[in-house]
């Protein structure tokens, strides 16, 4: 099977990178969000993203044009899956809001299309349960930026098939990506290695070891990293890190994965990084 066209539900951060993917490799796009406001900036951000490229002569004028034209943004879930083949799911990392999208997808997507989730955190198996089709469902884990980071890490449920797995895969390659597999475990593979970093980052900075941008440092001069954990601590949100956190502390039962006191309090406080101007860092 090839995919010719898909939707992707949810145009934050992750949901319009991976629209902008697509729909720059010439698959195009429903991108759906669930107020216009939402629909208008993820439209916003992929134009700005698009307009980037072009300014470092990756692609052309008329590129950044046919790739807007062909992603259609809508606010209604049966309207935007009824005629796809991949629906990739990028909603927020709280499996209430996940069941919920995924029961209209059900209700409404054709009976041979892929049901892929981006989730970084929430079993696969799980959530392919939730529908009646698990074989057909998958993780397509995307990084962000995503219109610059190679990997996909395709994560296999318990009961996903292989046609969907080569489906899945062969797709990512049509994005230009490096598509990864791994079973579904807590954190799959990225999370379950990047995590844990960023927690010993945390608690290095909480025992008075060095400061943020000194630990950073470290990492970046010493290891190479392009970004020191905690800048991308802040860059992947400080919320979201705790919940992954959480994910793999519940999941493993493990005392090793358990969060630093100093990010659940700055969670807490509501310095979640780039997104509200402050975490480790000051953005305003
Ligand atoms: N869209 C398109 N292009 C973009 C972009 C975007 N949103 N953001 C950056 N770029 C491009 C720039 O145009 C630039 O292109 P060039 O190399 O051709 O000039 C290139 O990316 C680098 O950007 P900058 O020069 O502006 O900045 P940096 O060199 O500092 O790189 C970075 C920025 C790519 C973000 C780099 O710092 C990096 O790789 N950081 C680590 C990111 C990372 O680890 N991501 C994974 C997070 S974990 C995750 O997402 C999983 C989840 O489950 C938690």
């Amino acid at each position: 099977m090839d995919i010719k066209k898909v939707a992707v539900i949810g145009g934050g951060t992750m949901g319009n990178g991976i629209a902008h993917v697509f729909a720059m490799n010439r698959i195009p796009v429903n991108l759906i969000e669930t107020k216009q406001e939402f629909a208008d900036k993820a439209m916003a951000t992929i134009d700005k993203n698009l307009e980037r490229m072009v300014s470092k002569e990756k692609i052309s004028a008329e590129d950044k044009v046919t790739t807007l034209d062909s992603i259609n943004a809508t606010l209604s879930i049966a309207e935007g899956v009824k005629d796809v083949d991949l629906i990739v799911e990028a909603v927020p990392e709280n499996f209430d809001i996940k069941k919920s999208v995924w029961e209209a997808v059900e209700a409404n997507a054709q009976d041979h299309a892929i049901f892929a989730s981006n989730t970084s955190s929430i079993s696969i198996t799980k959530l392919a349960a939730l529908t009646g089709r698990p074989e057909k469902f998958i993780g397509m884990h995307f990084f962000n930026p995503v219109p610059v980071m190679k990997l996909v890490e395709i994560v296999r449920g318990l009961e996903t098939d292989d046609e969907t797995y080569n489906v899945v895969e062969k797709t990512s390659k049509l994005l230009a990506k490096v598509p990864v597999p791994v079973n579904d475990f807590p954190g799959f593979v990225s999370n379950r290695v990047l995590m844990p970093m960023i927690n010993e980052a945390i608690f290095c900075v909480h025992e008075g070891v060095a400061t943020p941008e000194n630990v950073d440092e470290v990492m970046k001069l010493g290891m190479a990293h392009p970004m020191g954990p905690l800048r991308l601590a802040d860059f992947i949100g400080l919320d979201v890190c705790l919940d992954i956190l959480n994910v793999l502390y519940e999941g493993f039962k493990d005392p090793k994965y358990r969060p630093a006191p100093l990010l659940v309090k700055m969670v807490d406080a509501g310095k979640l990084g780039n997104k509200t101007g402050e975490g480790f860092y000051n953005y305003k």
